[in-house]
């Protein structure tokens, strides 16, 4: 028998090895993390849900007859999980043909520039014209950002893992942005404040609902997301079928089953829910906790470490609108279709929305059109932008955190206990569903170690027991190197410890 086989054989005949892990939360975060576990081990992974259904901030839904993301649209082609899930599920992307590749700048009085993204020699003039150097100067820093942070792929392919944020970020050479403001960056860059104001405040508000008083490394990864260095897609069945399809990795999905506590028991953890059938108790090896704890509110160990603080959420409002667009309300002298299907606006702005992306142009002329605000819009809004409405759809959501920097003595720990993991804290840096997925991946690598480790003291226990048997019947002690193995992948400088102390007996 080879070492690998006899290891294997050892290893499946203790009865250690078939562990179970909870992983809370069916969002791309919990989903990346199962699917992920699932090519790493056959363990049973259990899934909790809050909702009715997986998704988590991924939610698509039919409004006005379309398919729309109400949370989590975007992928830029870089984004080599969240395109690759999407590819392995057969999923396509949207085909947008209708539409312009026009975004407008909009400050609540007037359109001050428009930039057409498939024209990108003549928005280069143009973004030259109006900002002088700033652009060349901000393209390369995005560049070299996502460069950086295309890192993670070989380093989780690897099987590399990390315990805190800090260390991943700091692993991708991008921590040090975290740091500090964008506003102080692109200062610090050169950058001239109209493209500060204009471009940088308009992409972020788009995408975070938050002006550049953001991190550096948030802002860079939504200029990315704007188009600046790559380009960047919808899907046309939705992203929440992404989510469904990571969630087919769990051997149960718990659905509609909220998560109140986690208790430290036998080694391992209780999980506490509430749902249909009343309350339940689990117990599990690990636990994976893959949702903001400000927003849930779980009860966790006292031994619970380094769960963070000073985080808040952002409130965003998204309004779906089916009507008719008053051609005037942008100032501009031109037909629905050549108006910006993305409106950017200024920190300024006296606009009541922070963005505008439509989504589709229907044969009789009416539009589909998204909206995020940071108050919920009235009907008088609505109407002043679409003079006939057909069709409302209001979803409030606290979206991503308020993304400014955070002094790195509040960040969270991704191990708060041996077996139990919080990935969500690293949308504290940047917040989007490629980050999610990162977040989950390295939580699967996490609880496998600690699967292993678990295996190992195990393994020792049980051998202990042994030894001390077969001392007490004073029959010669068998000692077999074997289960060593996975402890020296594990930790050799434990194990080296333990062997000494267990040392042959004379
Ligand atoms: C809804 O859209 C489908 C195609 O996506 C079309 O065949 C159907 O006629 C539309 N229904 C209405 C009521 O517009
Ligand atoms: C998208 O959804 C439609 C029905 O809603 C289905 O017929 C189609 O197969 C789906 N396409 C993909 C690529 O998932
Ligand atoms: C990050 O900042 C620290 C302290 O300011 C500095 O020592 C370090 O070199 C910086 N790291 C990178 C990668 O820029
Ligand atoms: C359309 O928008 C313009 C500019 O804001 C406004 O003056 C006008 O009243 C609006 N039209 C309607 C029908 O609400």
């Amino acid at each position: 028998m080879s070492e690998m086989a006899r290891w294997l054989f050892l290893c499946c005949s203790l009865p250690c090895v078939a562990h179970k892990v909870a992983v809370v939360g069916a969002g791309i975060n919990g989903g990346s993390a199962v699917h992920f576990l699932r090519q790493l081990t056959d363990d049973e992974l259990v899934l909790y849900e809050a909702e009715r259904e997986v998704g988590g901030r991924t939610y698509t839904q039919r409004f006005a007859n379309v398919t729309v993301d109400v949370g989590g649209t975007a992928i830029y082609s870089k984004n080599r999980y969240m395109a690759g899930f999407a590819k392995s599920f057969g999923l396509q992307p949207s085909a947008d043909d209708d539409l312009n590749s026009l975004i407008g700048i909009w400050d609540g009085q007037s359109m001050r520039t428009e930039l057409n993204m498939d024209s990108m020699a003549m928005s280069a003039l143009k973004l030259l014209f109006r900002y002088g150097l700033s652009p060349l100067r901000v393209i390369p820093v995005v560049r070299e950002a996502v460069g950086h942070f295309d890192g993670i792929y070989d380093l989780q392919g690897a099987g590399q893992s990390f315990e805190t944020p800090a260390e991943l970020l700091r692993a991708l050479r991008v921590f040090n942005l975290t740091q500090t403001s964008a506003y102080d960056f692109l200062a610090g860059l050169g950058v001239d404040d109209r493209f500060v104001r204009e471009l940088v405040d308009g992409a972020s508000r788009c995408n975070y609902n938050q002006p550049g008083t953001l991190n550096a490394f948030a802002e860079l990864i939504s200029l990315a997301g704007a188009g600046v260095g790559g380009h960047v897609f919808s899907l046309a069945n939705g992203t929440q079928a992404v989510a469904r399809g990571l969630a087919r990795s769990a051997s149960r999905q718990l659905l509609g089953e909220r998560v109140t506590e986690v208790q430290e028991s036998n080694g391992g953890y209780v999980v506490i829910s509430e749902g249909k059938g009343g309350i339940r108790r689990e117990q599990f090896d690990g636990v994976i906790l893959a949702t903001p704890l400000e927003l849930t509110k779980i009860r966790l160990p006292a031994s619970a470490k380094q769960l963070g603080r000073g985080r808040e959420y952002q409130t965003t409002y998204t309004t779906f609108v089916h009507g008719m667009l008053n051609k005037t309300y942008f100032g501009l002298e031109t037909s629905v279709a050549e108006i910006p299907s993305d409106i950017f606006t200024t920190e300024s702005s006296t606009s009541p929305f922070s963005s505008y992306g439509v989504h589709k142009i229907l044969a009789d002329g009416s539009v589909v059109v998204k909206l995020f605000s940071r108050t919920q819009l009235t009907d008088e809004q609505l109407h002043a932008l679409f003079p006939k409405v057909f069709e409302v759809y209001r979803y409030t959501w606290k979206a991503y955190p308020k993304l400014q920097p955070l002094p790195l003595e509040q960040w969270a720990s991704f191990r708060l206990g041996r077996g139990l993991i919080y990935t969500s804290w690293l949308e504290t840096s940047a917040s989007a569903m490629e980050v999610a997925a990162i977040a989950g991946r390295n939580g699967a690598l996490l609880m496998r170690e600690a699967l292993q480790a678990k295996t190992a003291r195990t393994a020792r226990s049980t051998r202990e027991r042994k030894e001390f048997r077969g001392f007490a019947r004073g029959s010669p002690r068998q000692v077999h190197n074997k289960p060593l193995l996975i402890e020296q992948a594990y930790d050799y400088g434990r194990v080296f410890k333990k062997a000494t102390h267990l040392g042959p007996v004379q």
